[in-house]
């Protein structure tokens, strides 16, 4: 597959007016209930490092990201009022120290009317009456705000965050590229991985493929060789190659006019044993993803997985003991610290994962769980991941000598599995009415 990853991109372009219709029917609501007759939606602007005069990267507001796909517009605004052709305040400065913001093309530009301005105090003259706007975005500065008194409020926060959880047709097919260009620079980095690199080099390999800088990645990678596998958030990068390379966990991701992927795969270098487990974790990771549709819970799909996980164990000869017995007492809760998944979008942990409801209620974790992300009843088109893991992380499995759990586990496994690291399988899956849509296996499956 050739993927089109351009602002001209046919089918982007013919899926980008039903997108803007069901921003605006949603801006509509979030508006009425607000209360205000217009939203103003700022991009955000480079923040400085402390001390210093140089720029972070920029982090433009998602918001703004989810009417255009402008990932590198500072100091801009869209301002949308019901039933007119939202307005694009485009900030293309006077600056030789830059690269300035091109002329306008692509496909969504048809859908704005748009008014270049090349300073800041051009902004003004294109904003609404201030006392009925509310402005969406990161003001650090008030003069941003345009005297605007109603920054981020609530009752409109909320409802747009809750509707984000549902994917437009648009979203998911610039997600299912995003996936597509990550499962490019996964098989880059496996084919790094097997020459020997050291993680700086397949990390180098894996940016290359993708063709994007570090800070257009939506994440930090996490490449990880041998032991590091077990450090769930390792973005170090070893410069020099270990001496033996056993196992390789990378979780790298990709985006797309700013929607992300998040994918994980785990490979062993040559131990059989090691490929076996990972086999199984896989077989019990596509499982998962099989129970994913419309309406289930996706509490229950995690306390699922841990039962799923507890039979692995117990086969791997890891642990002994019942799935019951082995989640009462903590077990596959050390092997497996971390939530089954998350929803993804233009933020990799998307918002709107514990949302009841438009009006901001919350639904908690189970208890025991407190890392998952995503408690929500599953709806069509939602887009989440599904990341079961297994690790040998010393400092939790410690903690469960002295308690019933310790006679569960076997711990000469534990020694050794512990040089490998650990294991995690992660795809990014839409949900559908009656199963779901897994754009990460389509993704490798196209590679
Ligand atoms: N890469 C971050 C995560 O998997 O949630
Ligand atoms: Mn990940
Ligand atoms: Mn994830």
């Amino acid at each position: 597959m050739k993927a089109d990853y351009s602002d001209t991109n046919p089918a982007l372009g013919a899926l980008y007016a039903p997108h803007i219709e069901t921003l605006a029917y949603r801006h509509d609501h979030a508006l009425s209930r607000a209360g205000a007759s217009h939203a103003v939606i700022y991009s955000g602007n480079p923040k400085v490092a402390f001390l210093d005069d140089y720029h972070l990267p920029f982090k433009p507001n998602p918001h703004f990201v989810s009417w255009a796909p402008l990932t590198s517009l500072p100091f801009s605004y869209i301002v949308y009022t019901p039933g007119k052709k939202p307005v694009l305040i485009y900030y293309q400065p006077h600056d030789y120290w830059h690269v300035v913001p091109g002329t306008p093309a692509g496909y969504w530009t048809a859908h704005f009317d748009i008014r270049i301005v090349h300073s800041i105090d051009e902004v003004a003259a294109h904003l609404p009456a201030r006392d009925k706007c509310i402005l969406i975005g990161e003001i650090d500065d008030k003069a941003l705000a345009f005297d605007i008194d109603r920054i981020n409020p609530t009752t409109a926060i909320n409802i747009l965050h809750y509707a984000r959880g549902i994917k437009t047709a648009y979203e998911i097919e610039v997600m299912r590229l995003a996936s597509y260009r990550g499962a490019c620079g996964h098989r880059a980095a496996e084919a790094a991985f097997r020459a020997g690199a050291s993680e700086f080099d397949i990390h180098r390999a894996y940016c290359k493929a993708v063709s994007l800088t570090e800070p257009e990645l939506p994440y930090n990678n996490i490449v990880a060789l041998n032991r590091h596998g077990a450090i769930l958030h390792y973005t170090h990068l070893d410069r020099e190659a270990p001496d033996e390379s056993r196992s390789f966990l990378i979780d790298a991701g990709a985006q797309v006019h700013g929607y992300a992927s998040d994918i994980t795969r785990t490979y062993s270098f040559n131990d059989e044993r090691f490929q076996a487990l990972i086999d199984r974790m896989d077989a019990m990771q596509l499982a998962i993803v099989d129970r994913v549709r419309a309406g289930i819970d996706y509490r229950e799909l995690h306390v699922e997985n841990h039962r799923m996980l507890a039979e692995i164990l117990v086969e791997a000869e890891l642990a002994t003991g019942g799935p019951d017995t082995l989640l009462e007492t903590g077990v596959t809760a050390a092997f497996f610290p971390h939530g089954l998944g998350h929803l993804l979008g233009i933020q990799v942990h998307d918002v709107g994962g514990f949302m009841d409801s438009e009006s901001g209620t919350t639904i908690d974790p189970p208890s025991g769980h407190p890392y998952l992300r995503l408690t929500r009843v599953l709806e069509e088109d939602m887009v989440l991941t599904i990341e079961p893991g297994l690790y040998v992380i010393d400092m939790l499995l410690e903690e469960l000598r002295g308690t019933p759990a310790e006679n569960h586990v076997n711990w000469n496994t534990v020694d050794w599995l512990r040089p490998f690291g650990g294991i995690r399988i992660e795809d990014n899956v839409r949900v559908m009415a009656d199963g779901s849509q897994n754009l990460t296996r389509e993704a490798f499956a196209a590679t």
